[in-house]
């Protein structure tokens, strides 16, 4: 029974990337691995080798909120996949009244991690978000991206005075650092 949250309070800092390597990494160590998008950029969908062009996801089909297997797409590695979708603005406000009720969040996400080979993987907007306060409530274990440079130490206060995560947060918390390999050719 796993549910990951990766998060963090700088934007791309390799999150969305490093939500998919876990993803795969699991898979290849035997679990039932299910990824899910809470960012409106709507870009994990493109390690997975979906197109741009599928606009499907669980906030674009509000309708769908309480039942999300049938916006699951079975990628071609055999991971399971939940895109955000694409939305206009109005959608994206009504998700985030749908998650602000956190006994239904965690009625819709249980079944993909409540077993022992389950892993759920949540990829979150950069910063504070309706969506990590509402992921928060059901204690997951929480990956903080970082990177080794100035723009993540601006913002370590945030996460050491305990502001960036909600109070309530009593599970673990690991930290990620990004390193950038750059190559001239
Ligand atoms: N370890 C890495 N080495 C080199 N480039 C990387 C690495 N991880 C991510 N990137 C690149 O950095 C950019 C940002 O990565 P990514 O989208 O994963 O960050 P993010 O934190 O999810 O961003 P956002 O806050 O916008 O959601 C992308 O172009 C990605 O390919
Ligand atoms: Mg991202």
């Amino acid at each position: 029974m796993t549910l990951i949250c990766i998060t963090s309070p700088k934007g791309g800092v390799g999150k969305t990337t490093l939500t998919a390597n876990l993803a795969y990494t699991f898979q290849r160590q035997g679990k039932h691995v299910t990824v899910i998008d809470f960012d409106s950029q709507d870009s994990l969908k493109l390690h997975f080798g979906l197109s741009f062009d599928d606009t499907d996801g669980v906030v674009a089909e509000e309708s769908q909120h309480s039942n999300w297997d049938n916006l699951i797409v079975t990628t071609d590695s055999g991971i399971d996949l939940l895109p955000y979708g694409r939305t206009n603005r109005k959608e994206r406000l009504n998700f985030e009244k749908y998650l602000a009720d956190s006994r239904q969040l965690e009625e819709a996400l249980r079944p993909y991690y409540q077993d022992e080979d389950r892993v759920l993987l949540v990829d979150l907007p950069p910063g504070h978000s309706v969506s990590l306060d509402a992921i928060s409530r059901l204690k997951p274990i929480f990956v903080t991206v970082l990177m080794a440079d100035s723009s993540s130490v601006a913002v370590l206060p945030t996460i050491e005075n305990g502001d960036f995560f909600p109070v309530e947060v009593e599970s673990d918390i690991y930290f990620w650092l990004t390193s950038w390999i750059c190559v001239n050719v």
